[in-house]
């Protein structure tokens, strides 16, 4: 079965199409004048079922879509759900915001979530949660992945999830972890 991706979002894409891949499920990305829903949920399930079943109802496939974004402890789990649009302008933009939002604060623990749902035409759902926790760090160093990368340091590696090759992140990142979560399900009820 061929799944659409409902995404516009490059960085996004390009991780997930290759961590589907890596599973064996074979993907097709958004037609052109596919739908961009509004993302008025309140959560990134919420958000995640919004994306997926217009991209299921336009095209009649069913369709993945990730809702995913960085929370901070200290900053009462935002930018969260707002990631995307926590200010205007670019990633770096908001990665400067978000730092200066966090100076002088001491516990700089944050995770990233990912919210994986997918939506059949004759309306089944199915979704799947993965985090990957890491502290923030006091500027952006590296220059792969996308988003907060630059800011995300992990411990354990010594490095922020930019300075990781894209093989690597899609080893131990949230994304991989729900889309993983998302497979195990998607077998469970449909066998390999
Ligand atoms: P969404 O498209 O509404 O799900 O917004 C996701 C936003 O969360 C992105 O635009 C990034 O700002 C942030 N984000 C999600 N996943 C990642 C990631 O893997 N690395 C860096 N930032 C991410």
């Amino acid at each position: 079965m061929k799944f659409v991706l409902a995404s516009h979002n490059k960085g996004k894409l390009k991780e997930m199409a290759a961590i589907l891949g890596e599973l064996g499920i074979e993907v097709a990305s958004l037609p052109e004048g596919a739908p961009e829903p509004e993302e008025n949920g309140a959560t990134f399930e919420e958000n995640a079922r919004i994306k997926a079943k217009a991209a299921a109802d336009f095209t009649g496939l069913p369709a993945i879509a990730d809702d995913s974004g960085l929370c901070v402890d200290e900053l009462g789990g935002a930018p969260g759900i707002r990631s995307a649009r926590y200010c205007e302008g670019t990633d770096a933009d908001r990665n400067a915001f978000l730092l200066k939002n966090m100076e002088g604060i001491e516990n700089r623990a944050c995770k990233f979530v990912s919210v994986i749902c997918c939506c059949f035409p004759d309306g089944q759902q199915l979704s799947a949660r993965g985090e990957c926790p890491g502290i923030l760090a006091h500027g952006p160093t590296g220059d792969g992945g996308f988003g907060y990368d630059p800011i995300f340091y992990l411990p354990e590696l010594g490095k922020t999830m930019a300075q990781l090759t894209p093989e690597e992140k899609n080893k131990i990142s949230h994304r991989a972890k729900a889309l993983a979560g998302f497979q195990k399900e998607w077998e469970k009820q449909h066998g390999t």
